[in-house]
């Protein structure tokens, strides 16, 4: 466990903006900060991040947290992980209490993988270019593809030797456990011994998001057909193949300024366009892309350019991921080099500028490439060519958000231009793949429905769908309403000698809590807003904000009001101060306060009501009527308090 004085000294350094930021590309707006929201497919952000309240929060989907749990929502951390990136983030020393075993191992066994290919890369780098073997065998086949100094030393290029086991045995000398080094992938054992597996091979190491070396790839030197070309760290659990992209520790920031991703087969395609001066550029290993590389460069920019050589069989691959890149709103472009050049060979051949020039003028949308490529298949054969518009249809279905639209129209057009067929039937078609989806959807939610009812109806942590549902509910809008105000105000002057939350709390007193509030969730922040008072303590929403629990904590930053922050632009066109919520803070909080107080007594008097339609002796009818007529009275000073509240 990590100890409290370590939180502490980490929640006092975190800044929200860096932290989203490094994941997220903000732009300022206001006092805010807006983006694309990393949880939804949007085009129009509507995630906003408030510095002031340390908070994010989306319009589009609801999402909202704190930095730790945007870290666990983002990065699927747990807590403590997103406290332990967090604190390495800041230069924070953990200081440990105790730990769970499973935890502690998990996290050893990472941390022991991130140790020795760390030494590895060293290992092997030193061996590329300061021994002679590395010189003369490695450095100088490296020199001679045409890489130069500085971008070996950027990718840390390596070498491993042609020795049986040298890497093995300076790592037995250095004490690492072999285990690890087994599990690393970097050796092997033979004949009971642990010898190098990448023996007489240019080490390409593979960095993660935080550049930090999650495995390698090893190739052969020159050509040689009966070894495998390139020999990669096996899946453990650092090196999880479907999330990685060779590059884009290098290539984040330029990927952010051109607004687009170049997508290449081959780490030397990545280096040679770095060389040249193209940085936005990553590689996915000649596979598929995988939902979560696709997002990786969603995080980036919409925009994702695949260069491939003209006969790789590496495209065909690259097509698969097309419908799940549609999807995810990325506008694919495709552009293959010709005559038998890779990225690599062609921008060495032909420069940077020329190399620019030939992408641009040379991009295709990918969905008319396919269907080019399709038809061609297809050649004569009508089962085939039905074939190739069912799946068009299908892959155009893929556009399906309403921002999508006129895209989809133009393909659907075009499509039908190329396929020789009636525009209308291509839509009709498209249009029938859309509500088999929709369909297939709802059946299924609908399961999953039945199946979450039951046993769920009664636990309501954290916050539900089911709530935020009801919350629109006008009833709930009360107690959210006055749980907000003090949050808020809490701390403000009431009176002389009262702070708001003594008035509020006061008021509360006389009722009981229970009665007043039908939301658990908000009754449970209003009970540990009373504790901490009656402790003695000042809470304000920061005090939840970094709660341990975390449920609590998201519930208070959902309750929070960012988006009056986000009109302070709109205020500033207008002639004269426009009152802010803060400066009305004590109408909000009376007001809010009797709204609720209001609509306690409607519910008396509905109860009344109801007990007056039964049968009574006719004194207690009596009793009955002199009720009501008292609660119609509160009800009408009520009213006339909002009046005054709401008009003064
Ligand atoms: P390439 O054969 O194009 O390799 O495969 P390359 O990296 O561009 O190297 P050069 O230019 O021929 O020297 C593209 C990618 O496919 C994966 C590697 O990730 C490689 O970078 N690959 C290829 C393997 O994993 N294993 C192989 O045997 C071959
Ligand atoms: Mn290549």
């Amino acid at each position: 466990m990590i100890s409290q004085h370590t939180i502490e000294q980490i929640l006092s350094r975190i800044d929200v903006i860096d932290i989203v930021g490094s994941f997220v590309k903000l732009k300022k707006r206001g006092t805010n900060y807006l983006g694309l929201c990393p949880f939804h497919n949007e085009k129009t952000p509507s995630f906003t991040v408030s510095p002031a309240k340390e908070i994010y929060k989306c319009f589009g989907c609801g999402k909202s947290g704190n930095s730790i749990s945007f870290l666990m929502e983002h990065e699927k951390y747990s807590y403590v992980e997103a406290l332990r990136w967090l604190a390495n983030r800041y230069n924070v020393e953990i200081e440990e209490t105790e730990t769970s075993p499973a935890y502690k191992e998990a996290q050893q066994k990472a941390d022991s993988l991130y140790i020795i290919n760390n030494f590895a890369q060293k290992f092997f780098s030193d061996m590329l270019l300061n021994t002679e073997e590395g010189q003369d065998i490695a450095l100088s086949y490296l020199k001679e593809r045409g890489f130069n100094d500085a971008v070996i030393e950027k990718f840390q290029l390596g070498y491993c030797s042609r020795q049986r086991d040298a890497f093995a045995k300076a790592a037995a000398e250095a004490q690492y456990n072999p285990e690890f080094l087994l599990k690393s992938g970097l050796v092997v054992t033979r004949d009971e011994q642990l010898v190098d597996n990448y023996r007489d091979r240019i080490i390409f190491p593979v960095h993660n998001q935080t550049g930090k070396i999650i495995g390698f790839g090893a190739r052969i030197i020159g050509k040689n057909d009966r070894a495998p070309k390139y020999i990669n760290t096996p899946e453990n659990e650092i090196y999880i193949k479907s999330k990685i992209l060779y590059g884009s520790y290098f290539a984040r920031q330029a990927i952010d300024r051109a607004d687009e991703c170049l997508l290449v087969e081959g780490y030397t395609d990545v280096i040679s366009l770095h060389q040249a001066g193209i940085e936005n550029v990553v590689a996915s290993g000649g596979t598929s892309l995988t939902p979560d590389q696709l997002r990786l460069v969603k995080k980036y920019t919409n925009n994702l350019t695949i260069i491939y050589d003209g006969d790789s069989a590496g495209i065909k691959a690259a097509l698969r991921g097309l419908d799940l890149a549609l999807e995810e709103g990325l506008n694919v472009q495709l552009v293959l080099i010709p005559d038998k050049e890779d990225p690599d060979s062609y921008v060495k051949k032909v420069g940077n500028e020329a190399f620019r020039n030939f992408i641009a003028q040379n991009k295709k949308d990918v969905v008319l490439f396919q269907l080019e490529v399709s038809l061609k298949d297809a050649g004569n054969d009508s089962v085939k060519k039905s074939a190739v518009v069912n799946r068009i249809a299908e892959t155009i279905s893929r556009l399906n958000k309403a921002e999508d639209f006129t895209k989809q129209q133009d393909y659907i057009r075009q499509c039908a231009g190329l396929l020789h067929i009636d525009e209308a039937g291509l839509n009709a078609l498209v249009n029938k793949f859309i509500r088999d989806r929709v369909t297939k959807q709802e059946n299924k939610a609908q399961a999953a429905e039945l199946n979450a009812r039951p046993e769920n109806a009664e636990s309501t942590p954290g916050i539900t769908e089911d709530e935020t549902l009801s919350l629109l509910n006008k009833d709930e809008l009360v107690e959210r309403n006055i749980t907000r105000a003090l949050l808020e105000f809490g701390t403000y002057d009431w009176g002389e000698e009262q702070k708001v939350y003594d008035y509020i709390l006061s008021e509360f007193d006389s009722n009981s809590l229970h009665e007043l509030f039908d939301n658990k969730q908000m009754l449970l922040i209003i009970e540990t807003y009373k504790t901490w008072v009656q402790n003695g303590v000042d809470p304000s929403p920061k005090s939840f904000l970094y709660h341990e629990n975390i449920e609590l904590s998201t519930l208070v930053v959902g309750l929070m009001d960012t988006r009056y922050e986000l009109s302070h632009n709109w205020k500033e066109h207008y002639d004269g101060p426009m009152p802010t919520r803060e400066e009305l803070y004590r109408e909000e909080v009376a007001s809010t306060l009797n709204y609720l107080k209001l609509r306690k007594i409607k519910r008396l008097i509905d109860e009344n009501q109801r007990d007056l339609e039964k049968l009574h002796s006719p004194e207690e009818q009596l009793t009955l009527l002199q009720t009501h007529q008292h609660l119609k009275q509160l009800e009408i000073e009520l009213i006339r308090n909002q009046g005054a509240v709401i008009f003064k």
